[in-house]
């Protein structure tokens, strides 16, 4: 069998499936910010009134705008998202940390970790530049 074939074969069907994984590019629209939707924002969004309750972004993070994720939070401004150096951004440094540790986001017991193919997202979203593409969110 000729084995180069076989590969570009598996690799032609791969890049079919997966377009964004064959140019390295993570469109953060459509793959990051739903995750931030789901797992973040109802404690790092803009202030707001909740049930005539004034809410206010935990650890003065937003993540609901573009600006404002590149602003970051009290403990670690400008460093929540640093384009191409994912060990040194916070937000995916929290994410990764185990349960326990008490800047683990989201905090323990308030609700799931995100999952292993979320984070990887993240980190080559963060490696490839960080970028918005169009979406600038709320100011
Ligand atoms: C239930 C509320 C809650 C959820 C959900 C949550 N966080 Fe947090 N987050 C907090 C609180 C509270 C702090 C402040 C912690 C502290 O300073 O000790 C914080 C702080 C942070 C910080 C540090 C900001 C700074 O510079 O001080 C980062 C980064 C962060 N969160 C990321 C995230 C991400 C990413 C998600 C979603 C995966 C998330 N958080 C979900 C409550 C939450």
């Amino acid at each position: 069998m000729n084995m180069k074939l076989t590969l570009a074969a598996v690799a032609a069907a791969f890049a079919v499936t997966s377009a964004s994984a064959q140019d390295g590019t993570v469109d953060f629209e459509k793959q990051i910010l739903p995750i931030l939707k789901e797992q973040c924002f109802k404690c790092h969004e803009k202030e707001h009134e909740d049930n005539g309750r004034v809410k206010k972004p935990k650890g003065g993070l937003r993540l609901d705008g573009a600006a404002v994720i590149m602003k970051g939070g009290k403990e670690y401004p400008e460093e929540n998202v640093v384009a191409g150096k994912p060990d040194a951004s916070w937000l995916l440094k929290t994410i990764a940390l185990p349960d326990t540790d008490e800047m683990a986001m989201p905090p323990e017991g308030k609700g799931d970790r995100v999952s292993a193919e979320n984070q990887a997202l993240i980190k080559k979203w963060i490696e490839s530049g960080a970028s918005f593409g169009a979406w600038k969110g709320e100011e």
